[in-house]
């Protein structure tokens, strides 16, 4: 991806932007026939809104169910959109649970995931620090083109022109489906504040029973600094990037008061009124 141009690390499918090297169209036009399970476990979220937090957090909930004890961790990032042909096949080989993800908006989920009822924990975090976040990401990715300035980042991701697409549609959609017995909503805002609750949110709404002791060993392993410190391992070259900085405002030694506003103000447009929007405060 290095010698790659950075005007053809991106393309778009169906309308949508997306890293041509993770996610070639041949991954995207099979992912409609994927096979889903009633016990797979899936994790979804818009890019940058604590996703692989929340994958961390099922892969070490579900190592304890399989065993008594918790396995070293499995590599990379469970996006069904990575993982093309080969890869699906293998995939519809592994036992249960399997634990899934993506970043696909709910509209371009597989139909078998809400055909099987499985179950999906979204993430969701406010946009000024998922914004912040992305930014980040963009300029330390050699699969991403480096952005031209944070001015030009803040006005693709406020028009939407980013990979997986705009941040306000993928809200608005999964704002539909809140009721939606087998989506279960959090915002990162909410775990950072309560890892323990959220934890015995996650692991109930799987239908997974948890200890107590095993509730606080999970949120050991999950905290920031812990999931910084195995990041190496878990994800690379990644690693400094995926976990960077890890709090809530991060967005006030970036925003202009201008830009502040400008996204207050598309906030208020999309999210006011919305329950979603009301988790979102931020
Ligand atoms: P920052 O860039 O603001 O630090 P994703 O996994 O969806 O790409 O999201 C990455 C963001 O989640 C990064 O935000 C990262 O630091 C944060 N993150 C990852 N693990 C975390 C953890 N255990 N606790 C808090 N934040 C975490």
């Amino acid at each position: 991806a290095k010698d790659t141009k950075d005007e053809d690390k991106l393309y778009r499918y169906k309308g949508v932007l997306y890293p041509r090297l993770m996610c070639p169209e041949e991954h995207l036009k099979v992912l409609g026939t994927f096979q889903a399970r009633e016990d797979d476990v899936m994790t979804v979220a818009y890019p940058k809104c604590g996703f692989n937090w929340m994958v961390g957090v099922v892969k070490r909930i579900t190592d304890i169910i399989e065993s008594t004890g918790v396995k070293p961790e499995s590599k990379g990032a469970p996006l069904i959109e990575f993982m093309g042909p080969d890869i699906l096949k293998d995939l519809a080989q592994d036992p249960s649970p399997r634990v899934l993800g993506t970043h696909m908006h709910p509209d371009n989920i597989p139909a078998s995931f809400y055909a099987k009822k499985t179950k999906m924990l979204v993430i969701f975090r406010n946009p000024k620090d998922t914004l912040v976040s992305y930014y980040h990401f963009y300029n330390n990715n050699v699969v991403l083109p480096t952005v031209q300035s944070w001015e030009s980042f803040f006005s693709d991701f406020m028009s939407g022109e980013v990979c997986w697409g705009s941040y306000f549609d993928h809200a608005l959609a999964w704002e539909k489906m809140m009721d939606d017995p087998n989506v279960m909503i959090v915002t990162y805002e909410d775990i950072k504040q309560d890892l323990i609750q959220g934890i015995r949110q996650i692991s109930a709404f799987f239908g997974f029973s948890l200890t107590e002791a095993q509730v606080q060993h999970v949120a050991g392993e999950s905290s920031f600094s812990a999931m910084k410190a195995r990041a190496t391992n878990t994800h690379g070259v990644m690693a400094g990037v995926v976990f960077r900085k890890g709090e809530v405002g991060d967005w006030r030694n970036h925003f202009t008061p201008e830009q502040s506003k400008e996204m207050d103000e598309a906030f208020n447009k999309h999210l006011a009124g919305t329950r979603l929007g009301a988790k979102l405060r931020y």
